[in-house]
């Protein structure tokens, strides 16, 4: 079969299961033959052999409402392609400023070597990312799934960063010894309410991880425990950046903070409320 008809045919059994054709078909067809998808106009009469059978069984699992990142097992986050499992959430666009605002301070400051630590690492993401941009840095990252860390490990490892990223099962900071300090705290948390669960859309809610997402009654629990103990964490001048929900801008500024100084909460690309921040001030 020739990579076009490969792609009609994926096409057309989308459309026959009510799926809209597009862009899935393009990226299921370009991950079966094995082609970048940039390059699938070009490669129109290449020879793929006979897929149809892997073909038919991604595309029932697309029909049951299975993303197309869990179904082709490796997603992109930050130029790089992450493995991913159930354990682990899908990586989101979103938290690419979450990293671009440490990779961009840390070059500004002229700083080379420093510690840095990830709260929920999942597949890596943002740990294996803030290594491989930052090569003098070390990262700590912590999960409290361990099919997570495995993952995780997986891809450190895929990125040449294994030796730079240590990993580890921790309910927020608990594994963590009593006297670590990082430069930098960074965490993507759950941070979905009670009542927003009800709301996510159905490939979110049965196929993704809900330990990932639920944050608790108000979707705070996780962030507030990182807020009150930060300091406990960072060293001096260090900072605390976490990703949170839209509407939750204003309930965090009012979180207890202890000797952290709250330092704003920035906005994604459209405008919403994306990544809060907190300081702990440097001796004077
Ligand atoms: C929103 S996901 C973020 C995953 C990844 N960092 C990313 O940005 O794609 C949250 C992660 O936090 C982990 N997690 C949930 N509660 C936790 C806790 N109390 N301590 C540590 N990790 C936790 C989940 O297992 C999940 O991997």
């Amino acid at each position: 079969m020739r990579l076009a008809e490969l792609l009609a045919r994926c096409r057309r059994e989308m459309e026959s299961r009510g799926l809209p054709p597009d862009p899935d078909s393009e990226i299921l067809s370009a991950a079966l033959a094995g082609v970048a998808r940039p390059r699938l106009f070009a490669e129109r009469e290449r020879e793929v052999g006979d897929p149809t059978s892997v073909l038919e069984g991604w595309i029932r699992r697309r029909a049951s409402g299975e993303p197309l990142q869990y179904i082709l097992g490796d997603w992109e986050f930050y130029g790089r392609e992450f493995r991913l499992s159930r354990d682990t959430l899908i990586p989101r666009p979103e938290t690419e400023g979450l990293v671009e605002g440490v990779v961009e301070g840390w070059k500004r400051s002229g700083k080379c070597a420093g510690l840095l630590l990830d709260v929920g690492t999942g597949c890596g993401a943002i740990a294996v990312t803030l290594a491989a941009e930052l090569p003098r840095v070390r990262v700590v990252a912590v999960d409290v799934c361990m099919g997570a860390l495995s993952v995780a490990r997986g891809n450190a490892l895929r990125h040449g960063v294994l030796g730079r990223v240590r990993l580890l099962r921790s309910d927020a900071y608990s594994a963590l010894k009593s006297g670590a300090r990082f430069d930098v705290v960074i965490s993507n948390p759950p941070y979905v309410s009670e009542t927003e669960w009800e709301s996510l859309p159905r490939e979110v809610r049965d196929f993704e991880p809900a330990v990932a997402l639920l944050g608790g009654p108000d979707g705070l629990s996780v962030i507030r425990r990182l807020v009150r103990e930060g300091a406990g964490f960072l060293l001096p001048g260090g900072e605390l950046r976490c990703e949170i929900g839209e509407t939750q801008g204003d309930a965090v500024r009012r979180l207890p903070c202890g000797p952290l100084r709250f330092a704003g909460v920035e906005r994604d690309l459209a405008g919403r409320d994306r990544v809060a921040r907190w300081v702990l001030p440097a001796a004077e």
